[in-house]
């Protein structure tokens, strides 16, 4: 019998170009997070699952699809499962690494400018009709040549953001669980010493156990008064209302978030704050990026429920 994929949500790309009649293509056509019980409810009997990252699969979803083979998400953070729970019950899950990688260094350096650079105070301040001249003293922001850009996480994101630092004449800290091998100069440092050092932090660590809450209260407080809070990764890393807390004290310049805690809640108290820029979740939002994620995703779930290898696949 024909296996059947259910995706959770239309994609980038036609996916029906991609399976063509390899398998039967299921979809949520609303194009909204589905509830679980709406998910689990559209996806009993297929074989694949085309998930995304606001998507949670934990036991209770896996034991209402025992059909499942293979859960193919859209990203390449992977948090939103409980792989360990897929493992048990031999079912593969695959991401899709290195594709996103230059879409999200680069949203991650339109924080950097953004903050820095005051862009989203200077525009509104356009528009609103509040622009009457130049002037020497206004909207000023810290300059980046000859500072210190702290990256916490070294990996692929990590290292791109890292690359193009040097373009700006900054130079590079990390900090990371084992040292990288760059084609550049980055020195790896211990955590107090990146959250020191930094002119600008970005966070650029998976979402674990161990980096869930890692900037908190006490890592915000020994950041420099100057420094600028970047984070593209995943929101629970930062606690949010320490943010706040920083930031109304004065504590910290700025941050830039692409990512928040309670996704897609943003903390009520960043909401209004002229030193923060907040984006919806776009690190990976490219034309470009976002058909290739799809393609991969589709590629790798269809081979998994014809007993092929999937290209990229994570452990349990
Ligand atoms: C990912 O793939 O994990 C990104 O967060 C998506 O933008």
């Amino acid at each position: 019998m024909k296996p059947t994929l259910y995706l959770t949500r239309p994609l980038a790309i036609d996916a029906q170009d991609v399976v063509g009649a390899r398998a039967n293509l299921r979809l949520n056509a609303e194009d909204r997070p589905l509830t679980q019980d709406e998910l689990i409810a559209a996806a009993q009997g297929a074989q694949g699952l085309i998930s995304m990252l606001h998507d949670p699969i934990d036991r209770r979803v896996l034991d209402a699809l025992p059909e499942l083979q293979v859960i193919a998400n859209v990203a390449v953070g992977y948090n939103n499962i409980d792989v360990r729970a897929c493992a048990e019950r031999n079912i593969t899950v695959c991401n899709t690494p290195g594709v996103l990688t230059d879409a999200t260094a680069d949203i991650t350096w339109a924080l950097i400018l953004a903050c820095t650079r005051r862009v989203r105070e200077g525009e509104r301040l356009v528009r609103s009709g509040g622009f009457d001249g130049w002037g020497p003293n206004m909207l000023l922001g810290p300059s980046l040549a000859g500072k210190t850009l702290g990256i916490y996480g070294m990996g692929r994101i990590g290292q791109a953001v890292a690359r193009r630092a040097l373009a700006f004449g900054m130079r590079v800290i990390y900090h990371n669980r084992r040292a990288a091998q760059t084609d550049f100069d980055a020195e790896l440092v211990g955590n107090d010493e990146l959250i020191r050092r930094s002119d600008v932090l970005s966070l650029h660590a998976p979402l674990t156990e161990e980096t869930d809450g890692a900037f908190g209260e006490a890592e915000l407080a020994q950041m420099k008064p100057s420094a600028v809070l970047i984070n593209t990764a995943r929101g629970p890393l930062l606690d949010e209302e320490a943010l706040v807390r920083a930031l109304d004290s004065e504590r910290l310049w700025g941050a830039g978030l692409d990512v928040y805690a309670r996704e897609p809640e943003v903390h009520p108290g960043l909401i209004h704050r002229d030193d923060v820029v907040l984006l919806p979740h776009l690190g990976s939002a490219t034309i470009e990026c976002r058909q290739e994620m799809a393609r991969r995703a589709l590629h790798d779930a269809l081979a998994v429920v014809h007993g092929e290898r999937p290209r990229f696949s994570v452990g349990g």
